[in-house]
């Protein structure tokens, strides 16, 4: 191909010729949509770090669902706030924890919508981490033990899916045997198999008031210097039985999005977390740039990427504008 025969500026003309030739789709039924559940009622309390992000508790978080399910959003992912937290997040796997009491009355008001529930301890312990803590190290085989017991809560719940974000080693296995024993083979597992150590987790820590009190999470989350550990992380997570492969956060990993896309088979999850959200509000704000476009730019890097599906704190927000 070559210049003057070749011009693709030809195909650029107007904007029917452009999405002819357009490769991406930006999907909105491929949209996640994460919300915080928190205890009480009639509250929807916005996130310092992340405007137009709430905790809702459970009346008006399905009031919000019911918006977002008629913009197009088929299915949510839930975080829950305790009421009270201890040393080993025991409020994790009650059978009357908030994201226990979230999905049954979701499901009731919503049948059709489809309930993915995080599964980690660290918005249940008083210490923060995401699994059991003895001294200062985090006990990687017991915390096994809770994981399973909170997936299959959820599970009885009603819930349609469970992602673990702790990344303990052979979480997924043990959810997996967990979930079989009950009856429970078909609930798929979304895991977080490629969660980096990263800094843009930070307005997600204010909302879920998940912080370390002491030390971080680097000895159980990737070093963001790592890509081929993420091939290691995924091979272990797929041969456990997870049945979607996440990575998180998302834009500054694109290349590790379409990395697991090449070497796998199983669909590829990308979670665009909150530091990602929060500087694009920030800016938009600010005045600095167009939100709009920049959230629809972002959200089809991704895709292009290689991502089958995108967890967003802009889904209801995009899924309005996508349709008009
Ligand atoms: C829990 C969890 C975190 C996020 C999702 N699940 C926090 C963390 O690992 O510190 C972050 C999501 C976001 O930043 O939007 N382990």
């Amino acid at each position: 191909m070559m210049f003057p025969q070749y011009r693709p500026r030809r195909m650029r003309a107007n904007s029917s010729l452009r999405s002819l030739i357009s490769e991406t789709v930006l999907d909105i039924n491929k949209l996640i949509y994460p919300m915080f559940v928190a205890p009480g009622k009639g509250v929807k309390d916005q996130i310092k770090s992340m405007p137009g992000i709430h905790r809702f508790s459970i009346d008006t978080a399905i009031n919000e669902i019911k918006e977002a399910y008629d913009l197009g959003i088929k299915s949510v992912i839930l975080f829950g706030i305790p009421e009270r937290k201890d040393n080993q997040g025991s409020e994790a796997w009650s059978s009357k924890g908030i994201v226990q009491n979230a999905i049954i009355q979701i499901k009731k008001e919503l049948p059709d919508m489809i309930v993915i529930t995080d599964v980690c301890l660290c918005e249940y312990t008083s210490h923060g981490h995401c699994g059991i803590l003895k001294g200062d190290s985090i006990q990687n085989d017991i915390t096994l033990e809770m994981l399973a017991k909170t997936a299959l809560s959820h599970a009885r719940s009603g819930a349609d899916i469970v992602a673990p974000s702790d990344m303990m080693d052979g979480r997924v296995g043990a959810i997996r045997e967990a979930l079989d024993e009950e009856d429970f083979d078909h609930i798929p597992i979304m895991a977080y198999s490629v969660k980096y150590a990263s800094a843009f987790y930070g307005p997600f820590r204010d909302a879920a008031d998940c912080a370390p009190k002491k030390g971080d999470r680097s000895s159980y989350q990737m070093d963001p210097a790592n890509k081929r550990e993420a091939l290691r992380e995924a091979t272990l997570d797929l041969e456990e039985g997870a049945d979607i492969l996440m990575v998180k956060p998302a834009m500054p990993y694109l290349d590790i999005i379409h990395l697991l896309k090449q070497e796998f088979t199983l669909p590829v999850a990308a979670y665009q977390v909150s530091g990602e959200y929060a500087m694009i509000k920030a800016a938009a704000l600010n005045g600095w740039i167009d939100e709009e476009r920049v959230v629809k730019e972002s959200l089809l890097s991704i895709f292009r990427a290689g991502a089958d599906m995108i967890l967003t704190y802009f889904a209801k927000e995009i899924a309005g504008k996508v349709r008009k």
